[in-house]
C-alpha cells in the first residue's frame, strides 16, 4: 500500500504562539494512519487543546502545516470533526437531541430523507433513540454527551478529533463512552485522534500514542500498541502487556527531548513497542 494515501492526517514541525507571546506548542510531527485510533498523551497545559485546534484550523499555526489526504488545512475541513470536554457548552439548550444531530447538517443541502437517516442512524448508534425529543438539560451528563458524540457522527467525518472527551463525566460512564467511541469507529468507520492526560484511557483505546513534553511542548515518544482487539475492559486492562505499556509511558510523562536517560531499574533490551524517544525504564 501506498504509505503517504495510507497516512490521512500529517502534522509535519506544527508550532503555535499565541498573540500574548505564550508558546504552547514548539515543535509537533505526527501522523495518523486512515482507521487508526491514535491518542495524544500529556501533562495539564502541554498545548493539547492548542495542538487540536491547530490541527482543525481553528487557529493558525505560527509554524509547521498539517495535510489532511495529502491537502494542506487552510481552513476548517468539512471532512473533520473536533468533540469536546464540557457537553454543556458545545449543546444548544434550546434545541432537543434531534435539533443537536442536526444542526451541523445544515450545512450539507442533503435531501430531506436522507438528512433524516442520518440523523436517526446517528442517534440509534449512541442508544438515545428513545429520547430524541428531549432537551440536554433533561439527560444525564453521560447522555448530553452521547448527543454531542451523535452529532459529530451524523456528519459522516473522515476523522473525529476529540479533546478530552469523557473527562466530565464519572468512572463508569466513562468506560461505556470510551466502549461507544471503539463500537462507532468499527460501525462508521471512522479514524480517531484522541487528546487525553489519562495514559491507561489511551491505552486501553489506541493502536498507537504520541506522548507530549511540558509546554512549550514536541513529541517525546511514539508508542504502539499491540493489544488484541476487540478491546474488553476487564480482559484488556489486566493484561501483563496493558500494565507494562502504561507504566513506560507514565514514566515517559514529564520528560523533555534533551533530558538525559535515567534508569531506575536496570536497563533492560528496549521495549518492542517504543517506535520514536526514549525508554524510561
Ligand atoms: N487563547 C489563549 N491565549 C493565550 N494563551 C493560551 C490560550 N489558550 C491557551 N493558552 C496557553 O497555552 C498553553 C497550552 O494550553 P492548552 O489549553 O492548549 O493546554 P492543554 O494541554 O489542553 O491543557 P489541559 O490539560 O489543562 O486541558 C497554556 O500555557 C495556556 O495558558
Ligand atoms: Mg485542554
Amino acid at each position: 500500500m501506498n504509505t503517504t494515501v495510507d497516512r490521512i492526517l500529517e502534522v509535519d514541525r506544527l508550532a503555535k504562539r499565541y498573540s500574548n507571546g505564550t508558546l504552547a506548542i514548539e515543535d509537533i510531527t505526527l501522523d495518523v494512519k486512515r482507521g487508526e485510533f491514535v491518542a495524544i498523551v500529556g501533562p495539564s497545559g502541554a498545548g493539547k487543546t492548542t495542538l487540536l485546534k491547530t490541527i482543525c484550523a481553528l487557529l493558525t499555526p505560527s509554524a509547521g502545516q498539517v495535510t489532511l489526504d495529502g491537502k494542506v488545512i487552510s481552513s476548517p475541513p468539512p471532512e473533520m470533526v473536533l468533540v469536546f470536554q464540557d457537553y454543556a457548552r458545545s449543546l444548544f439548550p434550546w434545541l432537543t437531541v434531534t435539533g443537536n444531530v442536526s444542526f451541523p447538517l445544515r450545512k450539507k443541502h442533503l435531501p430531506a430523507d436522507e438528512k433524516k437517516k442520518l440523523i436517526d442512524e446517528a442517534i440509534r448508534a449512541v442508544g438515545l433513540d428513545k429520547f430524541p425529543a428531549h432537551y440536554p438539560w433533561q439527560l444525564s451528563g453521560g447522555m448530553q454527551q452521547r448527543v454531542a458524540i451523535a452529532r459529530a457522527v451524523a456528519f459522516r467525518p473522515e476523522i473525529m478529533l476529540l479533546d478530552e472527551p469523557f473527562a466530565s463525566v464519572d468512572a463508569l460512564t466513562r468506560a461505556d463512552l470510551e466502549d461507544l467511541t471503539l463500537r462507532l469507529r468499527q460501525e462508521f468507520g471512522i479514524t480517531m485522534l484522541l487528546v487525553t492526560h489519562d495514559i491507561d484511557e489511551a491505552v486501553y483505546l489506541s493502536d498507537r500514542v504520541f506522548v507530549l513534553s511540558p509546554p512549550p511542548s514536541h513529541v517525546v515518544a511514539e508508542v504502539a500498541i499491540p493489544l488484541a482487539r476487540p478491546r474488553n475492559q476487564e480482559a484488556t486492562r489486566s493484561d501483563a502487556r496493558f500494565l507494562e505499556l502504561r507504566n513506560s509511558i507514565h514514566r515517559m510523562i514529564g520528560r523533555r527531548r534533551d533530558d538525559p536517560v535515567v534508569p531506575v531499574v536496570p536497563m533492560a533490551a528496549e521495549p518492542a513497542f517504543l517506535i520514536r524517544g526514549e525508554s524510561a525504564i
